[in-house]
């Protein structure tokens, strides 16, 4: 299980330090949440800061574009040292051609689906993917509550990528805590990104990193399977 920590709940004035605490705490990717103020109400990260995030750490940059038209984009995010890019289905017309357009740049390329968006939407690009993304919020702010329906979905979502022989990473992203990883680690997510449990963790990020490995470690809680 790759564990990736969102860097929108760290403190954007120790951006470094933030990232190295997760690093220590054994996280594998940084989760980078790019928002619009359109295709979501919130503003977030651009590429200067993903640069910045870039120049912090050797681990891989997991950008997650929350914006419309992600295409105008994308050479940027690869410029600023994006490893994985990853667009809504809910704003390409033609997924198929965004994808291609991200692996040109010599990015891995990922599609994310709203709670509402369903799975069939994406059935078709499905070899073209190097990550396929379950939101389990509504995106556009950290902090938010898991939705109890994602878990369905994340299992489906792990029959459709092994129906098709996709290698690709299943992540789930929104909501994700100690209470909940394991039961989403058990239905066959491979990353988990997580924020403000990682980073408003009392026993500091390093520890939140930690806590989430070992709950989805440790698979789903008795009366949920
Ligand atoms: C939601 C973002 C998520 C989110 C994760 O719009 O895509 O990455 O910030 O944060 P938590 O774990 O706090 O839900
Ligand atoms: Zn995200």
């Amino acid at each position: 299980m790759k564990i990736a920590p969102s860097i929108l709940s760290c403190d954007f004035a120790r951006l470094g330090e933030e990232i190295h605490a997760v690093e220590s705490g054994g996280a594998d990717w940084i989760h980078v949440d790019v928002m619009d103020g359109h295709f979501v109400p919130n503003i977030t990260i651009g590429p200067v800061i993903t640069e910045g995030a870039r120049r912090s750490t050797k681990l891989p940059l997991d950008v997650h574009l929350m914006i419309q038209e992600p295409e105008r984009y994308l050479e940027a995010f690869a410029k600023a040292g994006a490893d994985y890019l990853t667009v809504h289905q809910e704003v390409c017309p033609d997924l198929a051609r965004t994808l291609a357009r991200i692996r040109v740049l010599g990015v891995k390329a990922g599609v994310a689906v709203n709670p509402a968006t369903p799975l069939d939407s994406i059935r078709d690009v499905v070899r073209d993917l190097d990550l396929l993304l379950v939101m389990s919020v509504t995106p556009g702010f950290g902090g938010q509550s898991y939705i109890p329906t994602s878990t369905e979905k994340v299992r489906r979502a792990r029959q459709l990528l092994d129906e098709q022989g996709s290698a690709a990473e299943l992540e789930v992203d929104g909501g994700i805590d100690t209470g909940n990883a394991g039961l989403v680690a058990s239905m066959g997510a491979t990353v988990l990104v997580a924020g403000s449990a990682v980073y408003r963790h009392a026993g500091g990020a390093a520890d939140g990193v930690r806590a989430i490995r070992r709950a989805a470690g440790a698979g789903a809680p008795p009366q949920s399977r």
